[in-house]
């Protein structure tokens, strides 16, 4: 072996030793990468050792490349060992960091209501100021309740507006997840006679893909009227007071014709922009106008469903999303803020 492959032989053992040091002393993922490339890149003593191979003879190559694979082998491990320990530590910092301490317990600050419930109870604050009893209902329904008795017959074309999850129970497609709260109307229509003056707030799931506007799960409030002499004059001066009552006396509302299968007339009800004032802005596509939900007068064959005489009672029914009306009061430009529930954004409220 010449000279110059000695000291080869030796600046590669010394290599080692360095990096045997320096390798588990790098305080961070850049520091080692920099090291790193040092140690085993173009420029590193490994690859000009490797160059330095072909002009030796054949023994000596051999006992040279195996020296400069074994150093290689042994830096590699080395970074591998350290890099593992890096990631660790950074990770565990980082959870450290968004930690959130659930019992923490300072004045002020002990916890409460999620937005969408102060919503519902506001609204029932609202609603029970004007006469209406609070109905609830079950999340998990047949056919029967959430279509087929307001007048959504099996295979009817409008079953398509509500993309409905169904539940493995008893014959398929006969058990799912309530896609409104209408069907808690048939209930209560059910246990009671007319009169009938019920809000019936609740969670309802469709099977919808969730983005700014749509969640899968979200909630609604149903009203119900039902008396004898109920007219259209009535549903409009009810939802008039409500908006008044819970919007400001600044907003106003508006019906829009539409449909569905449970009412006739049908309307869509809409409030003036409570961010532009019906000017027109971002908010409200700029129309001036938010829509909140459906109604109408309840539909005969709804009351039939139900063993009411429809020549004797008239009434009317609405349904409003809680989420969106909450999202627009407070300014909530996406509707999955709502249900992340990352405490930081809920206890602004
Ligand atoms: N159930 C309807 C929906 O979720 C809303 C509605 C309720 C419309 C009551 C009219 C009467 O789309």
């Amino acid at each position: 072996m010449s000279v110059s492959d000695s000291t080869l032989n030796q600046r590669i053992e010394a290599l080692v030793a360095d990096a045997t040091r320096s390798v588990p002393a790098v305080g961070d993922l850049e520091a080692l990468h920099a090291l790193e490339v040092d140690l085993t890149g173009r420029r590193s003593l490994l690859v000009e050792a490797k160059r330095e191979l072909g002009r030796l003879d054949a023994d000596e190559r051999r006992q040279l490349g195996q020296k400069v694979n074994e150093a290689r082998d042994a830096i590699e491990e080395l970074l591998a060992a350290r890099r593992l320990e890096l990631v660790a530590e950074a990770r565990s910092s980082q959870l450290e960091a968004e930690r959130l301490d659930l019992t923490e317990r300072e004045p002020g600050r002990t916890g409460r209501l999620h937005l969408v419930t102060q919503a519902r109870d506001r609204l029932e604050d609202v609603f029970v100021g004007m006469g209406f009893t609070v109905a609830e209902g079950p999340e998990v329904e047949t056919d029967f309740y959430n279509f087929e008795a307001l007048n959504l017959p099996p295979s009817h074309p409008a079953r398509g507006m509500w993309d409905t999850f169904y539940v493995d129970v008893g014959e398929p497609g006969t058990v799912l997840l309530r896609t409104h709260t209408s069907p808690v109307q048939i209930r209560v229509m059910e246990a009671t006679e007319p009169p009938i003056c019920s809000i019936m707030p609740g969670r309802v799931y469709r099977r919808d893909t969730a983005d700014a506007t749509h969640t899968p799960v979200f909630h609604q409030i149903e009203g119900l009227v039902v008396d004898e002499g109920i007219s259209f004059a009535d549903l409009a001066g009810t939802l008039d007071a409500f908006t008044r009552a819970y919007f400001g006396r600044e907003v106003r509302s508006r019906l829009r014709p539409s449909y569905f299968p449970f009412t006739e007339p049908s309307a869509e009800y809409d409030i003036s922009c409570v961010f532009c004032a019906g000017v027109g802005c971002r908010s409200c596509g700029g129309t001036g106008w938010l829509e909140l939900g459906g109604c109408g007068m309840v539909h005969p064959n709804v009351f039939a469903a139900v063993g009411y005489d429809p020549e004797r009672w008239t009434g009317f029914a609405f349904g409003f999303g809680i989420d969106r009306m909450t999202a627009q009061r407070h300014g909530v430009d996406d509707l999955r803020e709502l249900f992340t529930n990352d405490v930081r954004f809920l206890e602004q409220f």
